[in-house]
């Protein structure tokens, strides 16, 4: 049985400004997952805040925050059979040193914190990642 599903991608700042967002894009096609919509914003801390707000009893919150907002970034929402898994296999482990030969996070990743892209981490957080940037 197809499980089609959505998930919200985003090409972090260090991607961004690297120009890699056609490669990555690429990454996805290769793999079937379709891009219904992107956009490029730039996003202040307080969006960023509420973006990462899962995050917020985390260490590495405030940074984290500042990071998302440093630059201009492509948001984008991927569609495909087993999208939100398929993803986050593609991008790799968080930590670049971690992750697999062949992800988009090995390929291009620098540090756990610009590490080149964001996936959503399961359906619940696909929807509302999606409706954070889409749907206002
Ligand atoms: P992302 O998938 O966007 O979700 C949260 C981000 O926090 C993660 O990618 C990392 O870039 C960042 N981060 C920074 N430090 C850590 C850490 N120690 N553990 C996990 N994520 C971290």
């Amino acid at each position: 049985m197809s499980d089609v599903e959505q998930t919200l991608s985003i090409i972090k700042p260090d991607a961004y400004e690297r120009n890699l967002s056609d490669k990555i894009k690429a990454i996805f096609l290769k793999n079937n997952l379709s891009i219904l919509n992107s956009k490029k914003l730039h996003i202040s801390k307080d969006e960023a805040a509420e973006f990462y707000k899962v995050h917020q009893s985390k260490p590495f919150y405030d940074q984290l925050c500042n990071y998302l907002s440093s630059g201009p970034i492509e948001v984008m929402i991927l569609e495909g059979e087993n999208a939100i898994l398929k993803n986050r296999e593609i991008m790799g482990a968080t930590d670049p040193k971690k992750a697999k030969d062949g992800t988009i996070r090995k390929l291009y990743g620098i540090s756990i914190d610009k590490n080149s892209v964001h996936g959503s981490d399961s359906a619940e957080n696909a929807k509302i990642e999606i409706s954070f940037f889409f749907n206002k």
